[in-house]
């Protein structure tokens, strides 16, 4: 057989193969057997590269990373989902339908709603195109080179039971499995990183990635469940579409059941609430959908969300458990955070031992002591919390806890500002203080100090060794050399990253130094206003600060009081003589937007306001958050309002996004 056939045939059985596992759930040869087909077909397409194409099995890993992020806009917006918290708003849900439908019975679609990332993926004539993300429902980004690194995901289907409409836009969730994430933690543990809070956002992280070789490690599974826009095939139903989906090679739901009427979604949603825990995958829901087009149609879409479709929300996973101790954690801001320390349960699929108590007023509010049996709840993927005590097991010889008077690292009095319900400890020389600083600015949204992390910065807060962040700039290798886990190779490691992150831009340094209410988004307006000049940010006075586009009256009170304090300014000069260099941004001023003054109002479509700020600083020009006789121009996106009216009245000139857009690039 000449080679062209070999490989056509080995392709079709390959992905024979994987039809048999992902969508029928039936393979019929071993993991081993399918590894050598896979490794037939590669090594004929490397002898053969002339055949290579971007479908086959093998190319699902692209070379190289991608620069950045592209945007789709969605054919038809992804809409979001109504929710429903119990079994009365789902009768009341189905009675609203059967109303203005006026029929006397609905047939809806019950599926699993799972806890994942919902994507788009385009398929013309067969042939997987490009997917995105969901994005804001209009637009998102298109994550191609991510979605074809998913075993599950067909890049060509099948059709020979079922032709291939033209155009076929499919949505489902790509998520991890239970199983695999927990396994997937462990590697990080293993690797030195840290582990992902849960299931949702470690796939949110892998979908995230400019390289594919890092997604395609990650176990990601998808399934689907809508549809976008097909053109060149017409469905009666959801039922058909997804017997369609089946055939065509994606994998869909084994649970998805036709359910009629109120009374059917609530045994539906009741059924599988029991089954949750047992689910290879974590679900928050359930979700009704009608199943017939032609009734969806006619009852019609609000703004983000389709009238014909619900979401049955599961309560939150409740557990008792007993409180042993309440610890003071001392934050880089020095706010006395207390923690319960619990015995150990298994709730919600993750076991908790913690769970934050916030403030002396939750604790009084709600009684908390320890010793105590309290029920906990962990609803999604939040921190767990303490919904209430059961006085009735409470030990007799009990009695309520205060956060202590006195700072129980440096031992300095605890203050509680006024308006505040946080204690405070206000030596800013206290050690946990000054490890948490400067755990903040060697963190990856700082100066991503590799290596540089909690244990050892404790180490050395404790031998004297830091005591600010500038000190780290002056650690020698003899320094670290003999710390726990540390040698010759890796603390030469450690020195090289801190001599590496050196050179930073203005907005990673800045936020690196925990002003309070300054995160990344706010810190890069900073360096977009103070053109990456340090000097011109600590002279910087309340006024120019409440006029920065984004930044409002407690960030701008919170860097003034920063600045008043001499000490601050003394470490960010000893940072600058220890060599930290402050990138500039490589301005090319352009015609059209050198020197001038710009407001953006209303909201952008096609870009962000970030970006957009951004693209007009680079090219010279500045935006400014309100509308005066200086204003050269008035970017207006959808719904703006106030500011578009004034901006006429001066008679300043307008641009619409189009406008905007064709200027910049
Ligand atoms: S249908 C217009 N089906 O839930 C209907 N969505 O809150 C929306 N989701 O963004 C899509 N499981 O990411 C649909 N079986 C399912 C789902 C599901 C999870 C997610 C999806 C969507 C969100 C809506």
């Amino acid at each position: 057989m000449n080679p062209d056939k070999q490989i056509a045939k080995l392709r079709k059985t390959i992905n024979d193969h994987n039809y048999r596992y992902y969508v029928l759930n039936n393979p019929i040869i071993s993991d081993g057997e399918y590894d050598v087909l896979f490794r037939k077909l590669e090594s004929l397409e490397k002898n053969n590269p002339e055949h290579i194409n971007p479908n086959s099995p093998t190319q699902r890993v692209g070379s190289a990373p991608i620069a950045a992020f592209k945007t789709v806009k969605h054919n038809i917006p992804m809409l979001s989902l109504e929710n429903a918290m119990g079994s009365i708003e789902l009768i009341a849900f189905n009675k609203r339908l059967t109303k203005i439908l006026d029929i006397k019975s609905i047939e809806y679609v019950a599926e699993p709603k799972l806890d994942g990332l919902g994507v788009e993926l385009v398929y013309s004539n067969g042939s997987f195109v490009y997917g995105s993300t969901r994005g804001d429902g209009v637009i998102g980004e298109d994550i191609t080179h991510n979605l074809k690194t998913i075993p599950s995901v067909p890049l060509k289907l099948r059709n020979k039971e079922l032709s291939i409409p033209s155009t076929l836009e499919v949505r489902g969730e790509v998520f991890i499995p239970k199983k695999a994430f927990s396994i997937l933690n462990k590697q990080q543990k293993i690797n030195g990183k840290s582990p992902f809070a849960n299931p949702r956002n470690a796939a949110a992280g892998s979908l995230r990635q400019l390289d594919p070789q890092i997604t395609s490690q990650r176990p990601l599974s998808i399934i689907f469940y809508e549809a976008g826009l097909i053109e060149g095939k017409k469905f009666d139903d959801h039922l058909s579409f997804l017997n369609a989906l089946r055939t065509w090679g994606f994998p869909t739901n084994p649970l998805v059941e036709n359910v009629i009427n109120s009374s059917g979604m609530i045994n539906y949603h009741k059924k599988l609430e029991q089954k949750r825990n047992s689910l290879p995958y974590e679900i928050d829901g359930t979700v009704f959908k009608i199943n017939n087009y032609e009734l969806r149609k006619k009852i019609g879409t609000r703004s983000r969300s389709p009238r014909w479709a619900i979401a049955g929300k599961f309560k939150a996973q409740q557990i008792t458990t007993t409180i042993n101790n309440i610890e003071i954690q001392v934050g880089r801001t020095g706010a006395l955070t207390p923690v319960a320390k619990l015995e150990p349960v298994f709730v919600g699929g993750v076991t908790v031992s913690n769970a934050s108590l916030h403030n002396q007023d939750e604790i009084k509010r709600k009684d908390i002591r320890i010793g105590d049996t309290v029920l906990i709840e962990r609803a999604g993927d939040v921190i767990p919390k303490i919904v209430k005590v059961i006085k009735e097991k409470r030990p007799k010889n009990s009695s309520p806890f205060f956060i202590p008077e006195f700072c129980p690292v440096c031992q300095e009095k605890t203050y509680k500002p006024e308006n505040e319900s946080i204690f405070r400890c206000g030596n800013i020389s206290c050690s946990e203080q000054i490890k948490g600083r400067i755990e903040h600015f060697a963190s990856k949204g700082a100066m991503n100090i590799d290596g540089l992390g909690g244990k050892i910065i404790n180490q050395l807060v404790e031998k004297g060794i830091l005591d600010s962040i500038s000190s780290i700039f002056l650690l020698k290798k003899k320094d670290i050399i003999g710390l726990e886990k540390f040698g010759e190779k890796s603390a030469e490691n450690l020195i090289n990253a801190i001599e590496q992150s050196k050179t930073t831009t203005f907005s990673k340094f800045i936020y690196g130094l925990g002003i309070r209410s300054v995160g990344e988004h706010i810190a890069k307006l900073f360096e977009i206003e103070f053109a990456c000049d340090i000097n011109d940010f600590i002279n910087t006075n309340i006024d120019r600060m409440e006029h920065i586009n984004g930044v409002g009256p407690i960030v701008a009170k919170e860097v003034i009081a920063f600045w008043a304090n001499k000490e601050n300014k003394t470490i960010i000069n000893q940072c600058l003589n220890s060599g930290v260099s402050i990138k500039k941004h490589n301005i090319i001023n352009n015609d059209f937007f050198s020197g001038k003054i710009f407001v953006l109002t209303g909201s952008l479509q096609q870009i962000n306001r970030k970006e957009a700020q951004e693209k007009i600083y680079t090219l010279g020009g500045k935006t400014t958050s309100s509308v005066s006789k200086n204003t050269d121009y008035i970017i207006a996106g959808s719904k703006a309002g106030s500011k578009l009216k004034k901006a006429t009245e001066l008679n300043i000139a307008i641009l619409n996004e189009t406008q905007f857009l064709e200027l910049i690039n």
